[in-house]
C-alpha cells in the first residue's frame, strides 16, 4: 500500500513535471495551454520515436495522432451543405451556406489551414468545424483546400496547389455553378496557410491576368519570413507552447527538404549572416527596428551575425525566396494587393512577421485592419470546442468573422 502511495506520487511528479512548462500569465487560460501543450509534445515524442525505429516519418506519424483525433466525413446540414471534390487535382471540400434571401449570389472565402506545411488538413474537426461557421454566419461559400503536405511534396509544390485551386475556382463557370459573386471573393488562412494564402494574394496582384479577382485578404498569424529567427516576438516566445521557435525552424527547413543539422545555425541567424551577400541586402526589407512600433519591440535588440554558415543559402536558396518569404516581396507586389486583415497574437514567435507585413502593406499604399491579441498565443482560432476550448479562441474567431462580413 505505502510502496504504491510512493509511486503514485512519483508518477504524479513526472507528469506534472513533464506538463509544466512556464507559460506566460497574461495568456488566456494558462493551465490549458498548458496540457495542450503537453499533449502535443507527447505527440511529436512518440512521432520522433517512430521516426528513429525507422517506421515511418516523423510528420506522417504526427498527422496520424492529429487525424485520428478528430477527421469529420463531409455530412450537410439544413444550414450548410458540405461536398468533397476536386478543383483541377487539387483535393477541397467545399461549404456552401444558405444564400440570404435577397442576395442570389453568395460572398466566398477559399481557405487554406495551417500545419507548419506537414499537418492537418480540411477534414480535420478544428477546421471543419471553422469553414462550417464561416459558411453559416456569413451566408457565404467556404472552400476549404486540401493541399498536398510535406513529406509526400516539398516547396514549392504546396504553393502550386493552392494556386491551381484557386484559379479553377475563381473561373466564370465555376463561379456561377456555385452561385458565387465574382466581386466578392476573399482569401485566408491561419499559420503556414496564411503563408500560401499571401503567396496567393501576391501571385494574384502581379500577374495581369490575375488582377483584381480577389476583394480581400485575411492572414490569421501567418508565417512569412524565413530570414531572422531572432525578430522581438521570436526572442520574447522561444519557448513559448504551441510553437516553440526551434520547431518553427524545423518546419522551414523540412518544406524545404533541407538538412536539420542547419536548424541550430539557423536559430542564431547564421544563414543570413552580413558575409552571405544576398541575405544581407534582403534582410533590409525586415528591418523590424523602425518596422515595428516600440510597444511591440520592446527592449529586443537585433541579432545579425558578421560571420555565418553560406552553406545554409547554397544548400537552401529558397529560403530567400518570396514565393517562400512574402515578406520580402517587393513593393511594387504589395502595391496590387487587396483590403487586408491581419491577426497578430502576442505569446507567439510569428507576431512580427504578420506586423511587418502589416506596416509594408501599409506604406504600399493598401488599407490594412491589424488585430492584436494581448491574450493569444499560436493557433489560437482553432481552439473553440470544448474541451480544448479558449476564451481568446472564441474572440479571435469572432472578429476575424465580423471583419470578413464587414469588408467582403
Ligand atoms: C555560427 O557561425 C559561426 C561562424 O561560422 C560559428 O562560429 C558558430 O558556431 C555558428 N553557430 C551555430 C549555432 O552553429
Ligand atoms: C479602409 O477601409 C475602411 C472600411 O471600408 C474605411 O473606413 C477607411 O477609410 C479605409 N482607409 C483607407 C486609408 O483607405
Ligand atoms: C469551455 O466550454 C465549457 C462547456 O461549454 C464552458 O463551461 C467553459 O466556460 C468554456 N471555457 C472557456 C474558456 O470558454
Amino acid at each position: 500500500m505505502r510502496s504504491s502511495c510512493v509511486l503514485l506520487a512519483a508518477l504524479l511528479a513526472l507528469a506534472a513535471y513533464y506538463v509544466y512548462i512556464p507559460v506566460p500569465v497574461s495568456v488566456s487560460e494558462p493551465w490549458k495551454l498548458m496540457l495542450l501543450d503537453a499533449t502535443f509534445r507527447i505527440g511529436q515524442q512518440v512521432s520522433h520515436l517512430i521516426h528513429s525505429l525507422g517506421l515511418s516519418h516523423h510528420l506522417i506519424a504526427l498527422n496520424f495522432f492529429i487525424i485520428s483525433f478528430g477527421k469529420k466525413s463531409a455530412r450537410s446540414s439544413l444550414k450548410v451543405k458540405v461536398t468533397d471534390t476536386d478543383f483541377d487535382g487539387v483535393e477541397v471540400r467545399v461549404f456552401e451556406g444558405s444564400p440570404k434571401p435577397d442576395e442570389p449570389l453568395q460572398r466566398s472565402v477559399i481557405y487554406i489551414h495551417g500545419g507548419g506545411w506537414a499537418l492537418a488538413g480540411a477534414k480535420v474537426s478544428y477546421y471543419d468545424e471553422l469553414c462550417t461557421a464561416m459558411a453559416e454566419e456569413l451566408n457565404a461559400v467556404i472552400v476549404s483546400i486540401d493541399y498536398r503536405l510535406v513529406p509526400q511534396v516539398y516547396f514549392p509544390e504546396q504553393t502550386y496547389d493552392v494556386i491551381r485551386a484557386t484559379k479553377y475556382f475563381l473561373q466564370p463557370e465555376v463561379l456561377h455553378k456555385y452561385k458565387v459573386d465574382p466581386g466578392r471573393v476573399g482569401i485566408s488562412g491561419d499559420s503556414a496557410g496564411g503563408n500560401l494564402a499571401t503567396v496567393v494574394g501576391q501571385q494574384f496582384s502581379y500577374v495581369e491576368s490575375l488582377k483584381n479577382k480577389l476583394k480581400v485578404q485575411a492572414l490569421i498569424y501567418p508565417v512569412l519570413q524565413a530570414l531572422d529567427f531572432n525578430t522581438p516576438s521570436y526572442q520574447q516566445n522561444m519557448n513559448t507552447p504551441i510553437l516553440p521557435r526551434h520547431v518553427m525552424v524545423r518546419y522551414w527547413v523540412e518544406y524545404f527538404k533541407g538538412n536539420s543539422d542547419f536548424v541550430e545555425p539557423m536559430i542564431v541567424n547564421n544563414h543570413t549572416s552580413l558575409d552571405v551577400e544576398r541575405a544581407a541586402a534582403l534582410r533590409a526589407r525586415l528591418n523590424w527596428p523602425s518596422l515595428l512600433p516600440a510597444s511591440i519591440r520592446k527592449h529586443y535588440k537585433p541579432v545579425v551575425q558578421t560571420t555565418g554558415d553560406a552553406r545554409i543559402i547554397q544548400e537552401m536558396p529558397q529560403l530567400l525566396d518570396a514565393a517562400s518569404s512574402p515578406l520580402i516581396a517587393d513593393q511594387e507586389v504589395l502595391q496590387g494587393l487587396p483590403k487586408t486583415y491581419i491577426l497578430t497574437c502576442e505569446h507567439d514567435v510569428l507576431r512580427d512577421d504578420g506586423v511587418m507585413y502589416a506596416k509594408r502593406l501599409e506604406s504600399a499604399g493598401v488599407n490594412v485592419t491589424w488585430d492584436h491579441f494581448e491574450d493569444g498565443f499560436h493557433g489560437c482560432m482553432i481552439f473553440t470546442s470544448w474541451p480544448i476550448n479558449f476564451s481568446v479562441g472564441i474572440r479571435t474567431r469572432n472578429n476575424y468573422i465580423k471583419w470578413l462580413d464587414q469588408n467582403l
